[in-house]
């Protein structure tokens, strides 16, 4: 189990040595302004030029030379996309779902090895069997989404119509060279996967919701409210969430936040994790609840079942939408009403975006204390008005003070999840609810990403510090002993 400052192996000044020894590229770089005594039209001139940022070219995706093999997977996905155009336009799709396996597995390769032949592109027995192997996936399974499904590298599939799929790999969005071969081939493989789920999508039921087998979230939106075809978003599944020290690894937080969550964590405060979307809440969320204890009872509630818990006591629930007929609905509200007959210890919301606010904020106030959820939110004082309009949009009649008092005594910790421009995803700020000033939530950042500048590459420079503000649950950490240094609430230089 993951152990930073508990009781007393604390981290003595090594830790803030180490963080204090991490440099600033930016104070490394001589200060070119500071001695220009007499400023010449040229010297403005030379200064003009350096005012515009370069343009960064699109990495072109170079080749090391003698990478061998690199190449040679390179040449076997063109030849890939190519059979499979081919295939597209050979095959009979509507024929497809009644074919056996044999006869598919032969027709495929009778017209890719005539494409082979027709294009004089030999390949070896191996290379044969893995292309063939992959074409029939792409065919019978999800089409061309199969490989990008498989690629680990890819985080989000964004479909715009047929021609047009983008993905999203390390927090960018990159166009792919991937095609369906036209809309009607890509409302077949829509179809596919929402049936799958006992579920429908037409003109009358034009958008819907669905989780695919290998617990990727989907969601697709066809004509005539998507105008120039079909729209599909994916959320891929990834089997190895990430944990608390792969994001501190990556850069995502700082080891002195990670301690601070777990203090925080263990100890029973009630966390709303906020961000835009895509930001990284349901992972940050997931991470964060590494640090529950195992003997606890934890429910959790989801549109889309995503969070995968460690602990070995969880009760997993997934909310559902009304069918065809507007029937059946099992809202995120009906099930947290009735996690709440169900001897939770900590209830988990994967996301409140609705009236299920009002119940969330009672559990928390009412002993389900540690429990947790995210919202779509910019920054804490954001997310609190969220919370407040969807109390209000909840249609319940209260004073806006008594509405602010409920949410500040409820909810002690917001984490700030963000997306940054350069694609990567950091922990931008915590901060306490620590009360009420007269009518306002009062609140105080702890830590914060200090952002310093941007490399050539537009790459963002910054570090995570301290705010020096104490925390508010000091006293409450020490008391269910998480000792933490007092050097952890120190503001760090960078
Ligand atoms: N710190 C990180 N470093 C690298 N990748 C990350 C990081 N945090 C999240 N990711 C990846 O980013 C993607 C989006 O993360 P996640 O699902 O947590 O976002 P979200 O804010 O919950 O999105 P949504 O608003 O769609 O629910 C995932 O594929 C996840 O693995
Ligand atoms: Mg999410």
């Amino acid at each position: 189990m993951f152990s930073r400052y508990k009781k007393s192996d604390a981290k003595p000044a090594a830790a803030v040595a180490q963080k204090v020894a991490k440099t600033d590229p930016q104070k490394a770089a001589p200060a070119p302004k500071a001695a220009a005594p007499v400023v010449t039209p040229d010297a403005v001139a030379a200064e003009k030029k350096v005012m515009r940022r370069p343009i960064v070219e699109k990495a072109a995706g170079a080749v090391a030379p003698g990478d061998k093999e690199r190449r040679r997977k390179e040449r076997l996905g063109e030849i890939k996309l190519e059979l499979h155009r081919e295939l597209l336009d050979n095959l009979n799709l509507a024929a497809l779902d009644k074919a056996s396996e044999r006869e598919l597995r032969a027709e495929i390769t009778a017209i890719a090895t005539e494409v082979l032949q027709e294009k004089a592109i030999v390949l070896n027995r191996e290379e044969r069997t893995t292309v063939f192997q992959e074409l029939y996936d792409e065919v019978t399974g999800l089409g061309p989404l199969e490989t990008l499904l498989q690629d680990e590298t890819v985080n989000d599939i964004l479909v715009n119509g047929p021609k047009q799929i983008f993905v999203e790999r390390a927090g960018k969005l990159e166009l792919t060279d991937i095609v369906f071969k036209d809309e009607r081939h890509l409302l077949r493989i829509i179809d596919k996967i929402v049936s799958a789920v006992g579920r429908r999508v037409d003109e009358s039921n034009p958008y819907v919701d669905a989780r695919l087998a290998d617990g990727s979230r989907f969601n697709a939106m066809v004509s005539p409210i998507a105008v120039d075809g079909s729209l599909v978003s994916i959320r891929k599944f990834k089997k190895d969430k990430l944990g608390i020290d792969d994001l501190v690894k990556f850069g995502a937080f700082s080891e002195e936040m990670a301690a601070y969550l777990q203090a925080a964590v263990s100890t029973r405060l009630n966390v709303i994790v906020s961000g835009g979307t895509g930001s990284g809440k349901t992972t940050t969320l997931n991470a964060l609840s590494s640090f529950i204890d195992n003997a606890e009872r934890i429910l959790t509630i989801e549109d889309t079942a995503e969070l995968q818990l460690q602990q070995t006591h969880v009760g997993r629930m997934e909310s559902r939408p009304p069918n065809v007929e507007g029937k059946g609905e099992v809202s995120p509200r009906d099930c947290l009403k009735n996690a709440l007959r169900m001897r939770p210890d900590r209830i988990i919301v994967g996301e409140t975006r609705g009236e299920e606010v009002i119940d969330m904020l009672q559990a928390m106030n009412t002993g389900h204390d540690g429990s947790m959820t995210t919202i779509h939110a910019n920054n804490a004082r954001d997310g609190i008005s969220r919370l407040e309009n969807m109390i209000a949009m909840a249609g319940i009649e209260m004073p806006l003070k008594a509405v602010r008092s409920q949410i500040s005594s409820a909810v002690n910790l917001i984490v700030q999840a963000s997306r940054l421009q350069d694609g990567s995803r950091r922990m931008t700020s915590i901060t306490e609810i620590t009360g009420m000033e007269g009518d306002v939530i009062s609140m105080q950042e702890i830590f914060r990403f200090q952002r310093t500048g941007l490399t050539p590459e537009n790459k963002i420079i910054g570090h995570f510090t301290a705010t020096g503000v104490r925390s508010h649950y000091s006293e409450r950490f020490r008391l269910w002993g998480y000792d933490l240094p007092p050097e952890i609430y120190e503001p760090s230089a960078g």
